[in-house]
């Protein structure tokens, strides 16, 4: 295991109606900005609790930051907080919002053009923010990512906050209200950024690799059975829980990480405007063929711990174990193949051509290069 420092400092509030515990969480002579989506908590009631629960606060509202939050929309958040001198933030919503809110924070302190921070994936300086999260899936309420798109320049980059939220709110009930795409999107994302820090090499770390398989062997078990029955608060907690542990830092103690498919994903998105998760429900089967003997061991311990197979060559035990991924995803009802969202050849050149420009290499190795996109790609057409 390598040297780490593990320091997450975010308060989780966690359960049935504790949005009402917000003026305790917050200052009450903060200058206060909440952050909103584009509405879809105004018919779910999640607006007037965090309203009711702000009656003694002074506050501005902020609404409009979109999925895949672009800079152009924080840069108007940012003048605005700026001239009513914000030095708190609440994020309403679900990872765009959060995401959209770290930038905030982090812009209003910066001298000069948001974008920058993104170039620089480091955000120097952050006022607090905490946040009411609204859709389980990236993990952004107790982490310091926040993964920002350029319109003008069709780019998608991340950059890490100075600052962890303050605190987060979790109320599965807010969830109810989640059309099955995003639950789907939400239980995929959450799947994939495990796999992104375990599917590595064996023998690193026995609790880091348990802790894993327990997060997926969650989400395949509820998976199925929350699309079912999206209101069943008990599944919903379980799934909001595994959404946060998955990217809060517990489970990449002193590992290495690959995260190769997520930038892949992003350029997609990027690209042609793929819903986050669906990016990486069509690119993880492809790098799991591709990188398959760099990551032979621990496909195999994969399939056998997560999905209990046992029988056949190891060859053939892998192989089942990619297919029964891929078969998870479709099963939620998202495509698994870049085709069939109309991406060609020509969008896998460009991806490539990105990735070798920027000199980028990403995986456990360092080794996924432009060419190396270029055949994971191929392989999920
Ligand atoms: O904008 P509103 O009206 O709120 O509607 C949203 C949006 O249309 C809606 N929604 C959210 N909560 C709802 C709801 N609808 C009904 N009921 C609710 N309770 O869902 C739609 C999608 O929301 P969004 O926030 O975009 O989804 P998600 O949480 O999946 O966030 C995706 C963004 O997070 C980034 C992605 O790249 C993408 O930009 N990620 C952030 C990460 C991080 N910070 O650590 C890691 C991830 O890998 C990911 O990259
Ligand atoms: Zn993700």
């Amino acid at each position: 295991m390598n040297n780490f420092i593990f320091h997450n400092p975010t308060k989780l509030v966690f359960g049935r109606g504790q949005i009402s515990e917000i003026p305790g969480l917050i200052p009450e002579d903060a200058k206060l900005m909440v952050t909103f989506g584009v509405g879809s908590v105004k018919s779910n009631g999640v607006y007037d609790q965090v309203s009711a629960a702000l009656v003694n606060h002074n506050y501005i509202e902020f609404w409009g930051i979109e999925p895949n939050p672009t800079v152009e929309t924080l840069r108007k958040a940012i003048t605005q907080a700026r001239e009513n001198k914000i030095d708190f933030l609440l994020a309403v919503g679900g990872g765009s919002v959060l995401d959209g809110t770290k930038l905030i924070a982090a812009g209003i302190v910066f001298d000069g053009d948001p974008w920058e921070i993104i170039l620089k994936r480091d955000g120097e300086n952050s006022i607090p923010y905490g946040s009411v999260l609204t859709l389980p899936a990236t993990g952004s309420e107790m982490n310091r990512n926040s993964v920002i798109s350029n319109k003008a320049t069709k780019e998608k980059a991340a950059f890490i906050s100075s600052r962890y939220p303050d605190f987060s709110i979790l109320d599965p009930e807010v969830t109810f209200s989640l059309p099955p795409y995003q639950i789907a999107c939400g239980l995929t994302d959450t799947f994939v950024h495990v796999v992104e820090q375990y599917m590595t090499t064996t023998g690193q770390s026995r609790i880091m690799d348990r802790w894993a398989e327990g997060i997926m062997q969650t989400i395949l078990e509820i998976g199925p059975m929350i699309m079912e029955k999206p209101r069943d608060y008990d599944l919903m907690a379980d799934f909001m829980l595994s959404a946060t542990l998955a990217l809060n830092d517990i489970i990449r103690m002193g590992i290495s990480q690959d995260w190769s498919t997520h930038m892949i994903g992003h350029e997609l998105t990027a690209l042609h405007g793929i819903t986050h998760a669906e990016s990486l429900a069509m690119v993880l089967p492809g790098t799991l063929r591709t990188l398959r003997k760099q990551k032979y061991s621990k496909l195999l311990q994969y399939s056998e711990r997560v999905f209990g197979i046992t029988g056949g060559t190891p060859e053939e035990r892998i192989e089942l174990a990619i297919t029964r991924t891929e078969e998870f995803f479709s099963s939620l009802g998202l495509s698994t193949r870049i085709s069939e969202a109309g991406v060609g050849v020509e969008t896998v050149e460009m991806i490539a051509e990105r990735f070798n420009k920027a000199g980028v290499a990403y995986g456990e190795n360092k080794n996924v290069t432009g060419d190396v996109a270029r055949q994971i790609l191929m392989e999920s057409m």
